[in-house]
């Protein structure tokens, strides 16, 4: 995929956006490839047993974006950013010790509808484009790692022998810029990056013996960096 498109860019390079391919009203694109979400995270202290401090640390994924876009006028368009499912791995850093404890994993669908400015919109060429939007992130499948679990039965006793990890939908805003270089009179190559706030309350519940015997509820802001390198096709 990588070399599919290194040589798309450089056929759409090589075009110097001389393609006709102009956008309009009423014109569709769908945009396909590979999408990063690269997290930023920030995490307020996560309290453990023994006055044990961490900090979530939320690790990146790569997975299919499927993004179409609708030309409302020659110079707005409406996008829709959708991909298959993301999973991270989400670390617990203690504070005050080099030493990172492997906390979980958590699914997610970040799908985020933006707003689009193409300021040269009914002209040929290149289509950069700036948005503005809003996400809406649905986690799921969120897992506890084995190494929490060990982790806060060493600082039980033994007591805590199971855990459970719960994070909460997210609704924020997300601004993007982006570009299309065409290579052909429909194919363009696409580099999109939008900034996303995504912020969650995370809940993780300790259990003995399958009982609640501790909950701790902090908050992260996961606000991640999102790339898309892919193609798009206007019809
Ligand atoms: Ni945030």
């Amino acid at each position: 995929m990588k070399k599919a498109l290194t040589i798309a860019l450089a056929a759409a390079l090589a075009s110097g956006g001389m393609m006709a391919q102009a956008y309009e009203q009423g014109d569709w694109v769908l945009r396909a490839g590979a999408t990063t979400v690269d997290p930023d995270t920030d995490s307020d202290d996560i309290n453990l047993p023994m006055d044990v401090v961490a900090k979530a640390d939320v690790d990146d994924d790569t997975q299919l974006g499927i993004i179409p876009m609708y030309m409302v006028t020659d110079k707005f368009g409406v996008e829709l950013l959708a991909a298959t499912p993301f999973e991270h791995d989400i670390a617990a850093d203690v504070q005050g010790a080099n030493l990172s404890v492997d906390a979980g994993s958590t699914k997610h669908l970040p799908p985020t509808l933006s707003v689009q400015w193409y300021p040269r919109g009914g002209q040929d060429g290149w289509q950069p484009y700036i948005g503005i939007g809003v996400n809406y992130t649905v986690f799921f499948d969120e897992d506890v790692d084995n190494e929490l679990v060990d982790t806060l039965g060493a600082l039980t006793d033994g007591l805590v022998d199971g855990a459970d990890l719960d994070l909460d939908d997210s609704f924020g805003l997300a601004g993007q810029v982006g570009v299309d270089i065409p290579f052909s009179d429909r194919w363009s190559v696409n580099v999109g990056v939008w900034y996303i706030d995504i912020d969650t309350e995370a809940e993780i519940t300790a259990k003995a013996a399958g009982e609640q015997v501790a909950k701790v509820k902090f908050d992260v802001d996961i606000d991640p960096w999102v790339y898309n390198i892919g193609i798009a096709y206007r019809f």
